[in-house]
Formats: structure tokens, sequence, C-alpha cells
């Protein structure tokens, strides 16, 4: 178990092409992922189907990299899948790559790979390294790829697209339930603009990577007409944030820059791009399987069947802190109480929510498509 002592909070300036400087370390992720493992197994069909179907001729190794691997556990069980998927169909050696930002905490992930020697995939030929580098650039020679996986991490976008987001902490604004804080819709379309621009950047980076044929599953938290995977998380995370700056001890100046610059999508705005003219990722992928749907979440499911409010809000808690701590803490400022203030935020929001749960109801809803690279 991962104390607030052994994680090894992220916090070092973002990279070129990235927002974040990655998720909370020291095991925190892992430990706290469960929610995204389930939207990931949702799609395993596809990506099964993805694995049954890749271009085999040639020589050397099949090479499935996945993007936003984080410290590793669900990369790893997914990836599994593809392998096995796929090692009956070939001879030719595989090859995984696990690739994140530079800032990423790989070191649980490293220790995975090759437990006593042998491949954690258990398969034979299997060799497995990982890549530090920005999603949205080129990370790969031309033509080096055979499959491209990323699950719950292309909603964090590129960059900043306005220096501050006055009236709330998240693009896509507060949740209907709670209604608290505003985006306006100046700055809501300049993100919904760089959602889309962050897809075809992307795109054009893997339809580099990528042999002809070659396939890509993109997968990612996003909205539907009912629900959105924001709504509730970041309302009580808001609200955490909030009361400290209503005791005066986070300056409204700080509150006015701080934002988390992540974005939800609906599957319009997931496939758009792969075919619209203007983003300049037309005619690099046909589009296979495009899907939208929810799975149910682990800690409400738990909440349901014990009524045990102060488990629920630790892992209510615990799984956003794994996303959100890294940029929160960069916002705050450097004056030497930040360590404890993170811990009295998150304190904070277990409070809040325990105090009113219906406040802050989360659902977990997904987009994914599957593509195939054309030839050029
Ligand atoms: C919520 S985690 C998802 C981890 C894992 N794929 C899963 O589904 O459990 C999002 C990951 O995306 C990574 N990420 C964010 N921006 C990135 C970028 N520009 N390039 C590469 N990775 C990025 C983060 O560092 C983080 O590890």
């Amino acid at each position: 178990m991962s104390t607030s002592e052994n994680r090894s909070p992220p916090s070092q300036t973002p990279v070129a092409h990235a927002t974040t400087t990655g998720m909370t370390g020291g095991g925190f992720y892992n430990e706290n992922s469960t929610p995204q493992w389930d939207a990931i197994a949702a799609v395993l069909p596809l990506l099964e189907e993805a694995a049954a179907s890749l271009p085999l001729d040639g020589s050397g190794p099949v090479t499935l990299v996945d993007f936003g691997c984080s410290e590793g556990r669900n990369s790893i069980a997914a990836l599994a899948t593809a392998i096995a998927a796929l090692r009956p169909l070939t001879n030719r050696p595989i090859q995984t790559i696990h690739s994140d930002l530079p800032t990423n905490d790989f070191s649980s992930l490293l220790r995975t790979l090759r437990p006593d020697g042998q491949s954690v995939f258990g398969s034979p030929d299997v060799y497995s390294s990982i890549a530090g580098g920005s999603m949205f650039d080129q990370l790969f020679p031309a033509q080096s790829l055979h499959l491209a996986t990323s699950f719950n991490a292309i909603g964090f976008l590129s960059r900043k697209p306005v220096a501050q987001l006055p009236g709330y902490i998240l693009p896509n604004g507060p949740s209907a339930v709670r209604a608290s804080g505003f985006v306006s819709e100046e700055d809501r379309t300049a993100f919904s603009n760089l959602a889309r621009a962050d897809i075809a950047t992307f795109l054009k980076a893997r339809a580099k990577e990528l042999v002809p044929g070659g396939k890509l599953l993109l997968q990612v938290f996003g909205g539907n007409e009912t629900a959105r995977t924001c709504d509730g998380i970041y309302d009580l995370l808001n609200d955490a944030v909030l009361a400290f700056v209503e005791d005066g001890t986070i300056s409204r100046d700080v509150y006015e820059a701080y934002y988390q610059p992540v974005y939800l999508r609906s599957l319009d705005e997931l496939t758009g791009p792969v075919t619209d003219p203007v983003l300049g990722a037309a005619g690099l992928f046909e589009l296979n399987k495009a899907t939208s749907y929810e799975i149910p979440v682990s800690f409400n499911t738990q909440f349901e069947a014990d009524q045990d409010i102060d488990r629920y809000a630790k892992g209510y808690v615990n799984f956003f802190r794994a996303f959100t701590e890294a940029v929160l803490r960069s916002a705050l400022p450097d004056d030497g109480g930040k360590d404890l203030l993170v811990e009295r935020i998150f304190a904070k929001a277990e409070e809040l929510l325990k105090k009113d749960p219906q406040l802050y109801p989360f659902r977990y809803i997904a987009v994914a498509v599957l593509l195939t690279r054309t030839a050029d």
C-alpha cells in the first residue's frame, strides 16, 4: 500500500506538447485505476479484432505500442490480450513498447516487464521496452509499428489554449447537478477546437509510424447526452479547492489561473478529425468501428453493496487524485507549505463527499475508435 510518504508526486515542468507531468507515482496510479481498467476491458474485443488482422507479411518484429501507459498495470494487461490474439498467427518476434511522458514514473513498469528473467507476457519471443515522449510527436521510425493503442490518455491536452479559467477547474464546466461555477462560451470553443486539433495531430504522428494496414485503437473517457466522466469528480475537487480560497489560504488569482487541462469528448468529437478535411488527417486512416459506452464504476458498486461511506470516499478521492495531483501541485505557490496544502485539499474532498455524497454522482462514459492505416 502506498502512503503519502512513499508516493512520488511528479512536480517537474511539463515537456513540450504536454500539460501534465504524469499521474501520481510510487504505485498510486496502479492502485487507484480500476475504473480505467474496466473501461479498457470493455473494448478488448476490438483489440483482439485488431491484433488478429494485422499485416504480417515481412520479417523482423511485430511491434505493438501503447501510448500513455502510466505505471503500466493496465497497459500490460491490455497488450497481453493483443499478444494472445496475435501469437498463434505468426512466428515473428513480438515487441511491446510502453510509452508515456519522460516525467512519468516508469519504475513499477520496469520492475514488472521481466519478472524472474522471463517476459511478463508469458509467451515466447516477446520483448518489451519503454519510450518517453509526447504522444503528439512522432516517437518511432516511419512504418515501424503494427499496432498502436491509447487508453484513457488523449483527453490530456497538448497545450493550454487559455491562460486562465476563472470560474471552474475544467474546460467542460460544472455538472448540471452541482451547477457551481462557469466556463465562458469563448473558452469552451477554444478547448473544443484544440481537442479536435489534438486528435488530428495524434493521427498524423501515428500515421507516420504505422505500416500500411496497421491498426490504431484509440479509447478515452468522454461524455454522451446523459452523463460526462468529469461530473462529480471535478465538482468535488473544485469545491475542495474553493474551501481554501474562501478561508484565504489560496488566493483568488491562483484559483483563476489553475485548471486541469483535460477535455472530455463526445464520440463525434473523437471521430470527426478522422475525416475532417480542414484538420489535415483526413484519408490517413479508415474508420472501422466507433463506440460510446458506459461502465459500472467499482467504488460505486462497492458502496451500493456495503454502504461504507469512509471506504467510498477514500476510493472515490484516490481515483481522481491519481490523475489530478500533479497539475494541482504545480498550480500552487512554492511557499514551503505546498505538500501539506495538497494533503488538506484531498482530505477536504473526502470530508465534503462524506457529508453530501448525492452532490457528486460519478459515472464513467468512454468513447473509442478502431482505425486502419491506409496505404499512402
Ligand atoms: C489516466 S492515465 C491512463 C493510463 C493508462 N493508459 C490507463 O488507461 O490506465 C493518462 C496517461 O496519459 C499520459 N499523458 C498525458 N499527456 C500525454 C502526452 N502528451 N503524451 C504521452 N502521454 C501523455 C499521462 O502521463 C498518464 O500516464
